[in-house]
């Protein structure tokens, strides 16, 4: 008999629901309830895990209890939300995903896991990606941003790096992919709202980044809070069981959100919390995330036959499965203790943070700063907020370990006189009086971190308090302007966008953030940071994204009769995937080779790029496919394929990608996966503004 089938005939009812249960630590709260006494729960077995809980010393101290003094001496599994960095915070992912570079994305989960795991984490409730196209909802700072292609490419790669290529490392730790499915969609943008979504959209944009998160081997799953249409997504069988474990043969754990099994009851879905904890099991999950509805409800749930207990051992054994997998039977504590990253992990924060900011705009070359500036005035709440750079997920980020703008820009220009007022002190006045004499203002702007995140829906996406004010009367001293937008979303701002010389998204980038923004600020590095979400000009457009379809009456300038508004331009502020640079690309010649294809081969697709500038740059190009004709009416654009290249002043190159016609399937009539033969067409840009797009054609013969 193998470990986990012994352990199984040993175990008591108690003890099997026990590694079910998942309660919190009383070191961070991310959830409602109370918090349970741990240290007897982990004697009696009654808690097989916990979340929450980080640092070597108290991890090892609750793990000895369970190998040590709890009769079947199962380690506990300890789960933390690691979802952009540990102690070393990097930029959140909806900027992070802006590099558009998998690699990168890889090494900053590898990184953060070998922080995390010496800290005695072997679990993360990361990558979170869910596709968000509403920027009212707080949770978009989490994700990868509105593209499925992204999502998923960004869901893998975060996997690959948590986990490595061996979950037994000390350097890795199990991934959690989060929170399937829908929870982007929240009615108006509220968060917890209830979701209506069709099956087609579930499946065709929601839906992937969890395949692929699943086929790059993830360990963990978490359904999300939410119901679409009136199904909880905790208790949604279909999903979990059918479509994940099912069609995609995960065997790994599933674990439920905070408290998500009990307010199954307030969904309306369970009449108590026996009946909650059987619709979850049944459903396919396997750990109960701090609501105790499984301690309570299962015992009363197998005496009236809702649930199984073959159905119990299944979700046991797959917990200890896990637990067998990270060599904790072994090595409990794992790397607890141990010296973290054996690289530096500073240095990976501040490259990937600079390479995050996104230059909205930019007139009047004020970019980069000039080498003989004597003056600047750095001006608004956010220019010294070292905390606020740590965004609203920052594990066990330390503000006193962050960069602030200013310290960032000071360090980088010491022989420049940097003047700051801080305007909620001390008032608008003295702050324009800080800018009077100086030659250039930096006006730092946006949302304290708070600001984004759980439970962080907003309903005016302006400036906060009296940043507006603020900035026009500094806009008004008729100095250049330079403005810093801290966010977790995009801000409705068109009034700064006008008038101010630049503007660049600065999110929220971590603990290197002012070094970061210093390196931009003074050329060190071009901006090379592009959109994943689309950034609307005015609230009335969201939910805004590029992935539209035509209608049958598409927007048309001038014409009453199309899908447009009365009172404000169809258009975005700046379209899906827009970030200038200090340089300039031309692109050229995009090619498609063979023109006639068979639907089971490949094609070459090519496009010269060339740096028309006499600056050396990275150009991003991206490759987008619409297919014109076929029986469900198919999105404007759908990204394909992604290429960067780094380019000397005058220099060209021609990008290639090999692109399977396979991967022009989409949803179909029966909401499986169809492949149409057809036209098809081909678009490269450097974004997916249409007026920038070149065209190729090709025939996909059936
Ligand atoms: C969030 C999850 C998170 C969990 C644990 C919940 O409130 O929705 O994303 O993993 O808390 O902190």
């Amino acid at each position: 008999m193998g470990r986990i089938e012994a352990l199984l005939a040993a175990m008591t009812l108690a003890e099997k629901i026990g590694q079910l249960n998942m309660p919190a630590s009383h070191q961070a709260v991310t959830g409602p309830g109370a918090r349970r006494e741990l240290e007897e729960g982990v004697r009696s077995g009654q808690v097989g895990n916990v979340l929450n809980l980080w640092g070597a010393g108290e991890v090892q101290a609750l793990q000895r209890l369970a190998v040590e003094h709890s009769r079947l001496r199962i380690p506990l599994l300890v789960g933390l939300d690691v979802v952009h960095g540990h102690r070393t915070i990097f930029p959140v992912p909806l900027a992070e995903a802006g590099l558009f570079d998998p690699d990168i994305w890889q090494q900053t989960a590898r990184a953060a896991a070998a922080e995390a795991a010496a800290d005695g984490v072997s679990l993360t409730f990361a990558p979170m990606v869910d596709v968000a196209r509403d920027p009212r909802w707080g949770r978009m700072v989490e994700s990868p941003g509105e593209d499925p292609w992204v999502a998923s490419a960004f869901a893998a790669a975060k996997t690959r790096g948590f986990q490595g290529t061996d979950l037994r490392a000390t350097s890795s730790i199990a991934a959690t992919v989060k929170h399937l499915s829908g929870y982007g969609a929240v009615t108006a943008g509220r968060e917890y709202a209830s979701v209506e979504l069709s099956e087609r959209t579930l499946h065709e944009v929601h839906l992937p980044p969890f395949a692929a998160a699943v086929a790059a081997g993830v360990a963990a799953v978490m359904p999300a809070f939410i119901d679409v249409a009136g199904v909880p997504m905790t208790a949604n069988a279909a999903l979990l069981q059918g479509w994940l474990r099912g069609r995609h043969a995960f065997e790994g754990v599933v674990i439920s959100d905070y408290n998500a099994i009990a307010e199954l009851r307030i969904h309306g879905v369970a009449a108590d919390t026996a009946a909650a904890a059987a619709l979850a099991l049944s459903a396919g999950v396997d750990i109960d995330m701090a609501s105790e509805a499984y301690v309570e409800g299962l015992p009363a749930a197998l005496e009236r036959g809702l649930v199984s207990a073959a159905q119990l051992d299944a979700s046991v054994s797959r917990v200890l499965r896990l637990k067998e997998r990270l060599g904790l039977f072994d090595d409990p504590y794992r790397g607890a203790g141990t010296g973290g990253p054996d690289f530096p992990i500073r240095e990976l924060a501040r490259q990937t943070a600079r390479r995050a900011i996104v230059l909205l705009t930019h007139r009047g070359g004020v970019l980069p700063l000039s080498t003989e500036l004597q003056h600047i005035a750095m001006i608004g709440p956010l220019a010294a907020a070292a905390k606020e750079m740590l965004g609203p997920w920052a594990a066990a980020g330390r503000p006193e370990e962050t960069v602030s703008i200013l310290e960032g820009l000071k360090a980088a220009l010491p022989n420049c006189r940097i003047e700051t007022s801080d305007p909620d002190a001390r008032g608008i006045p003295a702050a324009l009086e800080s800018c009077r004499a100086a030659q250039l203002v930096i006006l730092c702007l946006g949302e304290e971190a708070a600001m984004s995140g759980e439970a962080a829906s907003r309903a005016d996406l302006g400036l906060p308090g009296k940043q507006r004010e603020l900035a026009e009367a500094v806009l008004d001293l008729g100095k250049p302007v330079i403005a810093l937008l801290t966010s977790g979303r995009p801000l409705i701002v068109p009034w700064l966008f006008e008038r101010a010389a630049a503007v660049l998204a600065t999110w929220f980038l971590g603990s290197e953030a002012g070094h970061a923004i210093a390196d931009v600020l003074t050329g060190k590095v071009s901006p090379t940071g592009k959109l994943t979400v689309t950034w609307p000009r005015h609230l009335g457009q969201v939910p805004i994204f590029y992935g539209q379809r035509p209608g049958g009456r598409p927007p048309r300038s001038g014409e009453r009769l199309s899908s447009s508004y009365l009172d404000i331009p169809v258009t975005p502020q700046f379209h899906f995937a827009h970030g200038l640079s200090y340089s300039s690309f031309v692109l050229s010649d995009l090619r498609c080779t063979p023109t006639a294809v068979k639907m089971a081969e490949t094609i070459e697709v090519s496009v010269s790029v060339r740096n028309a500038s006499g600056r050396a740059g990275e150009a991003t190009v991206f490759l987008f496919v619409r297919d014109p004709l076929a029986s469900i009416s198919r999105a404007l654009l759908e990204l394909k394929g992604v290429s960067r290249s780094a380019l000397e002043p005058g220099e060209s190159k021609r990008i290639q990608w090999q692109l399977p016609i396979a991967a022009f399937a989409f949803i179909g009539v029966d909401l499986d996966r169809a492949l149409e033969p057809g036209r098809f067409e081909l678009y490269a840009g450097e974004s997916a503004d249409p007026a920038g797009l070149l065209r190729c054609d090709i025939e996909v013969m059936g």
